[in-house]
């Protein structure tokens, strides 16, 4: 199969107008975080219990065409030993991988960070498409204040996106391009859409620089949201009026789909936004999910780190995946959270 082929299959595989993606590739840290919150310890046996559980929740593919591991967990095994990207493989979900090596600081750069892991890549690739990964995700970050992103962080971190889109189609790997403008601040909504209009636009003029094939891509983006300390929330009709202003603005129709994360969104608001976009009218992209907390929340609260809690915690996951399908098609209300 030629690589051109293998990617477009990975896209049709992973591409259609029901589904989204699970983001269960906490790194090392996070996952110790999330943990902790719960009261339960970030040991290598915890987090193999906890994966293999929710990769495990009985018809998980009726929601969810993908989901992104973290590199740990693709030589992991389920509790009866099938190895955890096998487990999604026979549940019809594509397994992918988290590449990149978390964020630094960009140097003479003052509060902004720039991700990392961009060496070794290729061999990488090799490695994790032999382990079952399909596709990759490599999340920047951006800092709202008042003097930043600044030019010179939202240029650098554009070259390395595109630089690791690059990569990975030429290894036959469909890239997840995240450009998390961070919700953290007190910010407007405005303020939002004018960063992720700037951070969107250039990183779209570096993914052509490096002729990464748009088609072969998907976009994983932030909200048009108001900062979380921002005096008020906005209502997902007018999230959902900037966020596909800005993407219209920004994004080429040749992107086939547009898989939102969470970014410090509550589950239920997270649902509604997506909701209030998908019925906004119909977009030249497919626009769906790609969340991490805001499918797993309630998901680690049923679990606890207890056994006896693994039905509570599958019912959580899978009621949450249901509810972003049915916002995936705009056919979601608030009262069904209480069914
Ligand atoms: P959240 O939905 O929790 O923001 O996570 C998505 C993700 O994969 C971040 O890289």
């Amino acid at each position: 199969m030629s690589i051109q082929t293998e990617l477009q299959q990975t896209i049709e595989d992973m591409i259609d107008s029901t589904r989204g993606i699970l983001a269960a590739d906490e790194s090392s840290p996070t996952i110790a975080k999330r943990f902790k919150s719960i009261n339960v310890e970030s040991t290598e046996e915890n987090r193999r219990a906890y994966r293999s559980l929710i990769l495990s929740t009985p018809d998980l593919g009726k929601y969810i065409c993908g989901v992104i591991l973290f590199e740990e967990t693709l030589a992991q095994k389920s509790d009866d030993g099938v190895p955890l990207p096998e487990v999604c493989i026979q549940q019809g979900i594509v397994p992918g991988i988290k590449v990149d090596k978390g964020k630094i600081p960009l140097a003479n750069a003052s509060g902004e960070e720039i991700t990392q892991g961009l060496d070794g890549l290729a061999q990488r690739l090799e490695q994790y498409k032999t382990q079952g990964a399909r596709f990759a995700k490599w999340r920047n970050v951006y800092h709202i204040s008042d003097r930043t992103p600044t030019h010179q962080a939202v240029i650098a971190n554009s070259e390395v996106l595109a630089r690791y889109a690059a990569i990975c189609q030429s290894k036959g790997v469909v890239p997840i391009v995240e450009p998390e403008v961070l919700i953290d601040g007190d910010h407007t909504i405005e303020r939002c859409s004018e960063v992720s209009q700037f951070v969107f636009h250039e990183l779209y003029h570096a993914l052509q620089r490096h002729h990464v094939v748009l088609e072969h891509t998907i976009l994983k983006p932030n909200m048009m949201v108001a900062g979380k300390n921002f005096a008020h929330k906005e209502s997902p009709e007018r999230v959902a009026e900037e966020t596909i202003k800005i993407l219209r603005r920004t994004v080429p129709a040749a992107v086939p789909s547009i898989n939102f994360l969470s970014g410090g969104q509550t589950p239920e608001e997270a649902t509604a936004n997506l909701n209030a976009i998908n019925q906004a009218g119909s977009q030249p992209w497919e626009l769906s999910f790609s969340y991490g907390r805001a499918l797993q929340q309630p998901a680690l609260k049923a679990w606890q780190g207890k056994a006896e809690n693994s039905d509570k915690t599958q019912a959580a996951l899978f009621q949450r995946a249901r509810l972003n399908s049915l916002a995936r098609t705009g056919k979601y209300t608030s009262d069904m959270e209480n069914n």
